[in-house]
């Protein structure tokens, strides 16, 4: 808080104590004794003959509001409430919230000591661990990615069984922990207007879609000179550096023409946060088991390794990016 808020907090709780005091004060003088003749009644008058009569304060109920006066004085000293005082307890908000906490996260430990003991295999197929792991998903996860897990333009679906960095377990223990950023850079200036068009009609046509031939075919070469380096030869992608899977019907960004041109012309930059230091290992475990949980599981790393030679089209390392990504 800056100092002259401090001051301003300060200034108007004290004002408002000593003028209750001040209230309480005039109000004390005039004893139940003393009653100014004439002044017994409001000359308020209900029903005829009732009368309300202008009485002070009875004492005792006036010693009431002083013990109000007293205990605000008393709260002022022992807790915050002038300004940026921090009263003689230490008490905070801030040190409530972590008490509770810590009690909580006391009273979970014997639960995460049980799922210590697991693999991540496992862990996605016990239901005591998916029931905490739901919750974890739905306070930290679902902003971004959807209650449903399905995602939004921009936010991969973690349902579909298509990884833009991989979904074997550790994978995902790696994604979740220390989180991504996806970079691709902006094309437009290196490719120029045509070149962009061409670009983007060949992208149309590796999902599938209907282009222009003309333009679709010069796109190829260029295609292959700016983008396989990273999407690969084949347009399949490489989750070593997040490039998504372009031949394929799932789209991080939209299917349109449009929405392709302004990622190839300014790039995108997306970035999934680490949850490591903020969630704890146990917690990261529990959230990497989950999303296995809800998605479709990719062979084991073994049996994809196997030598595809058929995919492997020329000498260029390009090639090779292409079929690591199929994997
Ligand atoms: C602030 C938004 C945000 C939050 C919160 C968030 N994510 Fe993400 N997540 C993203 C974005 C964006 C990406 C894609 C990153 C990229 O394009 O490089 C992503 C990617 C991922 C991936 C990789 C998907 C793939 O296809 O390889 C996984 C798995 C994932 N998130 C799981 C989680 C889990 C579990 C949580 C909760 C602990 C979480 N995310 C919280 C935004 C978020
Ligand atoms: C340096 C590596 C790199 C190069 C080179 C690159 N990209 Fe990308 N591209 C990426 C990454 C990484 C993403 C994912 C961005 C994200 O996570 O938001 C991406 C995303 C895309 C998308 C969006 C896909 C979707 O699912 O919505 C398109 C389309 C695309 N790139 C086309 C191209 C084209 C066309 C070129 C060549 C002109 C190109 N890229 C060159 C890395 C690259």
């Amino acid at each position: 808080m800056t100092t002259g808020w401090t001051l301003f907090i300060a200034i108007l709780t004290a004002v408002n104590v000593v003028g209750a005091i001040w209230l309480l004060w005039v109000t004390s003088k005039r004893s139940p004794g003393e009653m100014q003749p004439g002044a017994e009644t409001t000359g308020h008058t209900w029903d005829g003959d009732l009368k309300e009569y202008n009485n002070p304060l009875p004492r005792w109920w006036l010693w009431l509001f002083y013990g109000t006066v007293v205990f605000s004085l008393a709260y002022l000293v022992l807790y915050p409430g002038l300004g940026s005082w921090q009263g003689t307890l230490g008490w905070s908000q801030e040190s409530q919230w972590q008490q509770q906490v810590e009690a909580a996260e006391k009273a979970a430990a014997p639960v995460y000591a049980r799922f210590e003991q697991m693999s991540l295999e496992e862990l996605s197929q016990d239901p005591d661990a998916m029931r905490v792991a739901r919750n974890l998903y739905a306070n930290n996860c679902a902003a971004c990615h959807g209650s449903d897990a399905r995602g939004a333009v921009g936010f991969p679906n973690l349902t579909d069984g298509d990884w833009l960095y991989g979904g074997q377990p550790d994978t995902i223990l790696t994604t979740i922990g220390y989180g991504r950023n996806g970079v691709m850079p902006p094309w437009g200036d290196a490719l120029g207007e045509q070149g962009v068009e061409e670009v983007v009609a060949y992208v149309l046509t590796l999902s599938g879609q209907s282009a222009p031939s003309e333009l679709a075919a010069a796109g190829q070469a260029k295609f292959q000179m700016f983008c396989s380096s990273c999407h690969g030869l084949d347009g399949k992608g490489m989750q070593a550096v997040g490039a998504p899977n372009l031949t394929d019907g799932s789209w991080l960004y939209e299917n349109t023409a449009e929405s392709i041109r302004y990622t190839v012309v300014n790039g995108r930059n997306n970035m999934m946060p680490a949850q490591l230091e903020l969630l704890g290992e146990q917690k990261v475990r529990v959230l990497a088991a989950y999303v296995m949980s809800i998605s479709p599981r990719p062979p084991a790393p073994e049996a994809a390794a196997e030598p595809v030679e058929a995919d492997v089209t020329a000498g260029e390392a390009g090639a090779r990016d292409g079929t690591d990504a199929d994997s």
